[in-house]
């Protein structure tokens, strides 16, 4: 785009966004949506507390929320056992990424991450100005040794990992973590991106310690807790970090609806239990479906599967294309050799039949 009104940086942009959605999709082919199985929700809706928290709120809807989302911040830190001052709410993961990248980069500001890991961070980093050097994925899981090695190299600023990962699903245990945060750059932080922690292995979540300036964790409400479409994420970190999200967060951006349903969502634990099981069973009928067609899966500890179509990413995206004409919406990594995979969310029985039943037709 050469407006010359617009910025350097936004100018030279490429005029991409990280995630076209299914509504789109649906919009642009005329097919309609049989199974949601691409973005990677929850199909199983949010605690039926949160849903009537959000009817009463509704009318309530006139005023602002909290800008300093007092009451949720209070009981999330009951939960990780931390102070309120150690959190801060924002837009889900994806808006506090924008926030985080507005603290610590600006042009030219290395920063570092894995080719073909979850966008949006990296569509901050270039709407910064900022240098994103990226390490390739090694057997289907993030390099966390590659990572470090190219954060030393650059001198990052900022080093990325979604533990466990999106697209492949794969997790690292929470030593391992540790022992990348160690071996970055005296300077740099680890945003670690924990969208998915509900779904894995207890062993893989770092206990929190708001005493170690070095790491971010980043986590939602939009995928255990059934709340993608109210966006609500938080940070858990040391409180001078957390408080210079201040200076630059939207403070109304969260909205009085989300903040109460979030609110409602953290006292039903055993939704949350219960969807991480329906989850479990999912994962294990979507091997199930893969297998019967010849196709093998990744081992996944989040909410969707990585099944690998056996072939390069041209004919993955066949696949893809094929199931989404049949009214199945999933999605796949963007390079490869991801991108031999597709990637399926965890869907209720009546979705993984309809998947079932298109899968072979696709391929
Ligand atoms: C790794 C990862 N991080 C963050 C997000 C987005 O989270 P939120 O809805 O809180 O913005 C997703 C959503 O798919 C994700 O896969």
């Amino acid at each position: 785009m050469s407006d010359h009104r617009l910025t350097r940086i936004v100018q030279e942009l490429p005029a991409t966004v990280p995630f076209v959605g299914p509504e789109t999709i649906a919009r642009f082919s005329g097919v309609p949506i049989q199974a949601r199985l691409g973005a990677n929700e929850s199909v199983f809706g949010p605690s039926p507390l949160a849903i009537a928290a959000m009817q009463e709120a509704a009318a309530e809807a006139w005023m602002y929320g909290d800008p300093e989302a007092y009451a949720l911040r209070t009981a999330l830190a009951k939960v990780h056992g931390v102070e309120r001052e150690n959190i801060v709410v924002g837009v889900g993961i994806d808006g506090l990424f924008g926030t985080a990248v507005r603290l610590f980069v600006e042009p030219g500001t290395p920063v570092v991450s894995s080719l073909g890991a979850y966008p949006t961070f990296a569509f901050h980093v270039a709407a910064s100005g900022g240098v994103l050097h990226t390490v390739p994925y090694r057997d289907d899981y993030e390099d966390v040794e590659a990572l470090a090695a190219m954060a030393n190299t650059v001198d990052a600023r900022l080093v990325y990992l979604a533990n466990p990962d999106n697209p492949m699903g794969t997790c690292w245990d929470a030593a391992t973590v540790l022992k990348l945060r160690d071996a970055l750059p005296a300077d740099a932080i680890l945003v670690l991106d924990e969208a998915y922690c509900e779904f894995a292995p207890a062993s893989a979540i770092p206990v929190i310690d708001i005493a170690d300036a070095r790491m971010l964790r980043f986590r939602t409400f939009s995928k255990a807790h059934g709340l993608a479409g109210a966006r609500v994420g938080y940070v858990i970190g040391p409180a001078e970090l957390i408080a210079a999200f201040d200076r630059v967060r939207d403070h109304f951006g969260v909205g009085r609806v989300a903040q109460e349903a979030a609110l409602a969502s953290l006292r039903d634990a055993e939704h949350v239990e219960a969807v991480v099981r329906s989850v479990a069973a999912a994962r294990t009928e979507i091997t199930k479906i893969a297998e019967a067609n010849g196709l093998s899966v990744i081992d996944s500890s989040a909410n969707f599967v990585a099944v690998d179509c056996g072939h390069d990413g041209d004919y993955a995206r066949r696949v893809l294309a094929e199931l989404g004409a049949l009214g199945v919406f999933v999605r796949m990594p963007g390079v490869p050799p991801l991108d031999r995979c597709i990637r399926i969310s965890a869907g209720t029985a009546e979705q993984l039949v309809v998947l079932a039943q298109a899968l072979p037709r696709a391929l």
